[in-house]
């Protein structure tokens, strides 16, 4: 604060009230508490740190994307709805307009992080963590990246190696 804004705050001061007007908030709005801290505080990083608890199966994910996904991103993660990207697509990262979707991700915990966050589109955070489990193992296995009865958790999730993990170049790897 510059001496002539510190010369204002006090003039201030004395004016509302010596002091008291300093010392207090506006009043508005209401503190935050830890469980609202922790519904927002959700993401979780390649590592699989953030992960919550629970497990699904491919076969489960497939039941649950058919009643909550497929009307948008289409059957089996193929033909969506228009605009829409499809969740399944060739690993083919060769050319710089490759699909940029769930095989493109870097690390199969972003797929986890997304759904989790933003979908379904029109009601996200409704989804439970073993329904979250199970759609990421159905989308995984779907593309051929997990096989058809491999369980997805905390612990297999992160070990999944995505098609384009080593495709990403560092531009100032002296920078990182
Ligand atoms: C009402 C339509 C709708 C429904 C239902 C819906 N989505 Fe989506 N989804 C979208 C749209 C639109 C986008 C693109 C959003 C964006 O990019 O902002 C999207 C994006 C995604 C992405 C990111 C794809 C990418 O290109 O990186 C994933 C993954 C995804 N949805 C999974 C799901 C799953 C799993 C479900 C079911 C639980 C679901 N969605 C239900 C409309 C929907």
């Amino acid at each position: 604060m510059s001496t002539r804004n510190a010369l204002f705050a006090l003039s201030l001061a004395f004016a509302f009230g010596a002091g008291t007007a300093v010392a207090e908030t506006p009043g508005l709005g209401k503190p935050i508490n830890e469980a609202d801290i922790t519904a927002w505080n959700i993401e979780v990083l390649p590592d699989g740190t953030g992960l919550p608890a629970g497990s699904g199966t491919p076969t489960q994910g497939a039941a649950i994307y058919s009643q909550k996904c497929a009307i948008c991103h289409g059957e089996n993660g193929v033909n969506p709805a228009a605009g829409i990207l499809p969740l399944v697509a060739p690993p083919k990262f060769d050319r710089i307009d490759a699909l940029k979707t769930v095989t493109y991700y870097k690390y199969a915990t972003t797929l986890f992080d997304v759904v989790r966050r933003s979908m379904p589109y029109q009601m996200p955070k409704t989804l439970t963590n073993d329904e979250l489990y199970a759609l990421s193992a159905y989308i995984l296995s779907l593309n051929k990246i997990i096989g058809e009865n491999d369980v997805m958790d905390a612990k297999t999730l992160p070990q999944v190696k995505m098609p384009n993990r080593d495709n990403f170049i560092i531009w100032a790897p002296d920078k990182i």
